[in-house]
């Protein structure tokens, strides 16, 4: 007899994967033969660079690499991430305390609520923002309170407009820049701002950025570990994911706060061994290699996005070009839901979008679009919408 066998209440209380119907629906229209033009995820379409991909295939040979990898991962991976934020951004990092290796940024993202909070305590979280912020923080059963990402503030956070009592709570805050989903860039000042509001409030500060390489229009996105201070209140989550287009490599790593990097080494010391030690050698290869591969990727995203904003305005949908990331972030006429829109857009022109309201409420208003085909196929998308007429005045 099959026993009862019912989920903890942790797992119970998970966020649901607002997403996952958006990619069942364009899962079923494609399994009907539509030509669905899939802008609704944030994969990116191109592959590694060959030199990566060759490191890898070398090093899969080597049978040291066939052992258990060392807990907390190789030095050599360890130091080549400093080197690289030394090169990159100017910034010092003491390999040995200071970088954690992670599998993949999602995960570090997971871990770090379970290592910094306790239940009930309160985390802050951008409204919109990336949805995996919110599973780490449900896991450790802490609370989220929601700080706004407005167009008239740049979509950076207000923090005066944080009442001193939710500050005086919280115990962790996450920002990322440049932007999923709203593609928008901070400054120094921002993460001057940023330092001096962690530091009065005691607050530890998670920056994601899992965009940091792809700025456009020549401005190269900041590191929040550029501004002075930073260290002493938080940690950078950096992926390879997007800088050189290993998304399925799963790999990435914490830089900064000692402290709260050794939370993260014995959160992982509980949890993993460490990641393939040939996948570790192919990113110290990414990291210390050439690097024409990411200024040919950031030159193709920017070509899309001015390519997309211009068919976009042809069609009368007036949209600002983002300024990083590789999304681009689509305010919505009047009178029409982000859900909705999304749908009448997948059934009547074959184009997945994302739904504004499922990165938060705030959301709300607005689609975004992955530029992650290629420049005739978002023309293309552009075009479709526009034969729908709902840019016309009377919309
Ligand atoms: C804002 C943001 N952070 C983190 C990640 C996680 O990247 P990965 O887990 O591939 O390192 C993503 C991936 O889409 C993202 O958009």
């Amino acid at each position: 007899m099959t026993i009862e066998i019912p989920f903890s209440e942790l797992l119970e209380q998970l966020p649901k994967q607002f997403f996952a119907s958006l990619v069942a629906k364009v899962g079923e229209k494609i399994k009907a033969g539509c030509d669905v033009i899939n802008l609704g995820q944030g994969n990116p379409d191109q592959p590694t660079p060959k030199h990566i991909v060759e490191a890898m295939q070398r090093a899969a040979a080597n049978p040291k690499y066939h052992k258990y990898s060392p807990f907390q991962g190789y030095f050599f991976l360890k130091e080549a991430i400093a080197a690289f934020y030394a090169r990159e951004y100017g910034v010092n990092i003491d390999p040995d305390r200071e970088v954690a290796i992670l599998f993949g940024g999602k995960a570090g993202l997971v871990e770090l609520p379970l290592c910094l909070v306790n239940p009930g305590d309160v985390v802050l979280v951008p409204d919109p923002g990336y949805p995996d912020y919110w599973s780490g923080i449900a896991l450790a059963r802490a609370r989220m309170e929601m700080m706004p990402l407005v167009a008239e503030n740049g979509f950076l956070p207000d923090y005066e407009a944080i009442p001193a009592a939710v500050a005086d709570r919280a115990k962790l805050m996450f920002l990322n820049y440049p932007n999923n989903p709203t593609g928008a860039t901070a400054t120094k000042e921002f993460f001057a701002e940023t330092v001096a509001f962690a530091a009065k409030y005691g607050i530890a500060v998670v920056h994601d950025f899992a965009y940091g390489a792809i700025g456009f229009d020549g401005r190269k996105p900041v590191s929040f570990l550029e501004v002075d201070g930073a260290k002493d209140v938080g940690v950078e989550i950096y992926t390879f994911s997007k800088t050189y287009n290993m998304a399925g490599w799963r790999v990435a790593f914490a830089v900064g706060n000692e402290r709260i990097i050794r939370a993260l080494e014995l959160l992982q010391d509980h949890l993993y061994v460490s990641l393939f030690g040939a996948i570790q050698e192919a990113a110290a290869a990414a990291l210390l290699g050439p690097q024409d591969c990411v200024t040919e990727l950031v030159a193709l995203y920017e070509a899309r996005r001015n390519a997309f904003i211009a068919a976009l305005c042809e069609i009368g949908w007036e949209a600002p070009a983002p300024s990083g990331s590789f999304f681009a972030w689509l305010p919505l006429p009047k009178g029409i839901s982000s859900a909705q829109f999304a749908d009448m857009l997948l059934e009547r022109a074959h184009v997945a979008v994302a739904p504004g309201i499922g990165f938060g409420e705030h959301g709300e208003g607005y689609v975004r679009v992955g530029l992650l085909t290629d420049e005739a196929r978002l023309r293309e998308a552009a075009e479709r919408i526009g034969r729908l007429g709902l840019f016309e005045k009377n919309f």
